[in-house]
């Protein structure tokens, strides 16, 4: 059965603790150095990475690409999916999918602006398929980086306080963070938006049946008085519908006056690209965490690629199988 990457969901604290961030901490210190760095080449050695993007991406689709190249694997990309393969003349994701992954690519990397169309996608392949983004339902990559980035930056991850904020309604970095961190003991999510960008029903009830304690509030300073973590994102005006009112700019915008409010051990993240709502002078602040995050991605998405292709098949008892099929 393939293995695909789809939903946060679907991996375990045991896997994530045991299994995949010790895996990133490994590839991380022989990424630094050239006898590491030859050891890896060889890891994946002959394998496709195939990349078919719907939508923008630079962190997502170059941190993949180049944790492959390290691996020793070979990519095959299209961007702009849409205009630049057959799915310009109208082919479906379902007809598409089935040739391209009839050519054997080792995994395919896609992206969508549709919700649920990876999943789709993942149906209709028969290799494996990693969710890097679809639309406004998860981005399950970036939340295993991201909290790979908190263990890393407080040392666990259990007992925190973890402000969600911004736009919550259209941002999918926040939905599949919510589904790991649920996972975890003690957990309290604070979520700071406007009414119109709120957390969505699906999420609230999930934390609900998880036993995990969330409030929602517009006052920024007492989310960030009481945070460890803050997660930052940007106002999505982009996955907004014809109807729905676009706030010119961020309504909650943090600078070095709201950083004064954070705890001094309290962590900034944000799934990057920044605009208006996490202004560049936060940057020099050493609890801005965001670009420590991002090269993060790299070393959870090289994990990813070894746990996918093949290593670590006992590893049933620490996965939550779901396959997408
Ligand atoms: C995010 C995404 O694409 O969902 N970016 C990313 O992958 N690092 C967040 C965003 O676009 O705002």
């Amino acid at each position: 059965m393939a293995r695909n990457v789809l939903r946060s969901q679907q991996f375990s604290r045991e896997f994530v603790e045991g299994w995949l961030f010790p895996k990133a901490d490994n590839i991380r210190s022989m990424m630094a150095c050239e006898q590491g760095r030859s050891v890896l080449r060889k890891k994946l050695e002959g394998k496709i990475l195939l990349s078919l993007f719907f939508e923008p991406s630079s962190r997502t689709r170059f941190s993949f690409e180049i944790a492959a190249i390290r691996l020793g694997m070979t990519t095959v990309a299209t961007e702009n999916a849409e205009v630049f393969s057959s799915f310009a003349k109208g082919e479906s994701l379902e007809d598409g999918l089935e040739v391209i992954s009839g050519y054997r690519p080792d995994v395919i990397v896609m992206r969508h602006h549709e919700t649920g169309a990876v999943e789709k996608a993942a149906r209709a392949s028969c290799m494996p398929v990693i969710n890097a983004g679809d639309g406004k339902g998860q981005h399950p990559t970036q939340a295993l980086l991201d909290l790979y980035t908190i263990k890393a930056e407080l040392g666990g991850i259990d007992g925190l306080t973890v402000v969600l904020g911004g736009d919550l309604a259209h941002g999918r970095t926040v939905r599949s963070l919510a589904y790991l961190l649920s996972r975890f003991r003690d957990i309290r999510l604070i979520f700071v938006s406007p009414p119109s960008l709120a957390m969505r029903q699906d999420i609230k009830d999930h934390l609900t049946e998880k036993g995990v304690s969330f409030w929602e509030t517009q006052n920024l300073k007492a989310g960030l008085e009481a945070a460890d973590v803050v997660y930052w994102t940007r106002t999505q005006t982009e996955r907004m519908s014809e109807d729905e009112s676009r706030p010119s700019k961020s309504p909650f915008s943090i600078g070095l006056r709201q950083m004064t409010w954070m705890k001094p051990k309290a962590i900034l993240m944000h799934p990057l690209p920044r605009k208006e709502e996490l202004r560049p002078e936060c940057d020099a602040d050493p609890r801005a965490a965001y670009f420590r995050q991002a090269e993060n991605g790299l070393y959870i998405r090289a994990a990813l690629l070894i746990w996918v292709l093949g290593e670590n098949q006992d590893s049933s008892q620490l996965y939550l199988d779901f396959s997408g099929k």
